[in-house]
């Protein structure tokens, strides 16, 4: 039986197959306004385009810089202080230089690193869904954490500790709109650990925090807000990589992967079943966009997987769930080598990706597909 088609642009995220709706709103609804969301929906490429490029659309509410439960805690200065949350002069300075240092990894280094942290990461579940659910939301961000240069603890055996990882990802769900006030609370704890332990390490070590700090340094950036967007790379790491991971070995399962091209499976996923689907932006002036009026306070779901499969778009190759424009991710080149490596070191530790496929679900998100694997065997 088809699946019965989704209500509307953000239950399409976690939808089984959200892309037939998402291929006729880009055709016969480029630009619109959604009456039931309160949200203008940009659907075609050139709409997606239009609105990350338009001068006026913020990352944030003008008046709601942090969400109303984190403010006034530690998960709510580090939100605040992220280039992902900020826009002006706060965002352009500080993201010329993540960009450069992204730029600059050795990749074949990162894969070296994450290949040598997946050693040391234990199969410690024989259900393959658990297995996968775990180290999709562990290894990525264990392997950033390495590069930037934090110290990651051993046990007697060898085994790496994944406590930053755990924090990160507490950190991470209390971002959401759908977060609970006890994942609140987590988060804000998750927060305090993080940024202590990251601001702790800014001087010393020659990873890629010394060298942030450095920059940050010469360029009169604030310690805390360094040191709040080196954690930001673990938290932009963490769920984004998790789907890509996710999403690649549900295509592996159902495609086959015992000869499959890892690199290339990742690339088509990023592309036909992208881990970020959508995100916001919020008119700070009266304007025109893709040729109606919008208001300021205006807000604009930016329908980044409708692009991709859009029929009409002039590079139909482009992977939108990278973003595009300002805040264009920095980190889609890193994010491709993560997923790849954390898919191999699943195979190689024996998780069957057609296994993962038994009761399919995606976790509660209003933005990322991110699947919740609970096969049974
Ligand atoms: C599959 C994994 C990833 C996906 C799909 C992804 C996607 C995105 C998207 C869509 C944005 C822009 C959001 C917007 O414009 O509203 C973004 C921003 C960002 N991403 Fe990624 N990302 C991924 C992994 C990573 C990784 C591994 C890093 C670094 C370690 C990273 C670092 C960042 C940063 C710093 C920003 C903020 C840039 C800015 O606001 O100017 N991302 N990412």
């Amino acid at each position: 039986m088809e699946p019965i088609a989704p209500a509307d642009p953000i239950s399409a995220v976690t939808h089984s197959d959200p892309y037939p709706y998402y291929r006729a709103l880009a055709r016969s609804q480029p630009f619109h306004f959604d009456a039931a969301l309160k949200l203008w929906v940009a659907a075609s490429a050139g709409a997606v385009a239009e609105v990350l490029d338009h001068p006026d659309g913020r990352v944030r509410p003008a008046a709601q810089p942090v969400p109303p439960a984190l403010a006034g805690s530690a998960a709510g200065d580090l939100f605040g202080r992220l280039i992902r949350m900020n826009d002006g002069a706060a965002h352009a300075t500080l993201k010329a230089i993540v960009l450069r240092q992204m730029a600059g990894l050795d990749l074949a280094d990162v894969r070296a690193r994450a290949h040598k942290l997946a050693a040391a990461l234990p199969r410690v579940d024989r259900n393959d869904g658990h297995e996968a659910n775990r180290w999709m939301f562990t290894l990525p961000v264990l392997t950033v954490a390495d590069l930037l240069g934090l110290p990651l603890e051993c046990d007697a055996d060898g085994h790496v500790s994944t406590r930053v990882a755990g924090f990160v990802a507490t950190f991470a769900a209390a971002m959401s709109p759908l977060a609970s006030p006890t994942d609140v609370e987590a988060g804000v704890a998750a927060a305090r650990w993080l940024t202590q332990s990251t601001g702790s390490h800014a001087a010393a070590g020659d990873g890629l925090l010394h060298q942030l700090a450095q920059a940050a340094g010469d360029a009169d950036i604030d310690p805390a807000t360094l040191t709040a967007n080196a954690v930001g790379l673990m938290i932009q790491a963490c769920e984004a990589t998790a789907g890509l991971i996710g999403n690649t070995l549900v295509h592996l399962g159902r495609s086959g992967w015992r000869d499959a091209d890892i690199d290339a499976s990742v690339d088509l996923v990023a592309r036909i079943d992208p881990p970020v689907q959508n995100t916001r932006r919020f008119m700070a002036a009266d304007a025109t966009l893709c040729g109606q009026v919008v208001r300021a306070g205006d807000a604009v779901l930016v329908l980044l997987a409708a692009a991709a499969h859009d029929p009409a778009a002039a590079a139909p190759l482009h992977p939108w769930t990278f973003g595009a424009g300002r805040h264009g991710c920095p980190g889609d080149a890193l994010a491709r080598v993560l997923a790849v490596c954390t898919v191999q070191a699943l195979l190689a530790r024996d998780v069957h990706p057609d296994r993962l496929l038994a009761n399919l679900r995606y976790r509660p998100s209003v933005n990322a597909r991110i699947p919740n694997f609970q096969s049974i065997n």
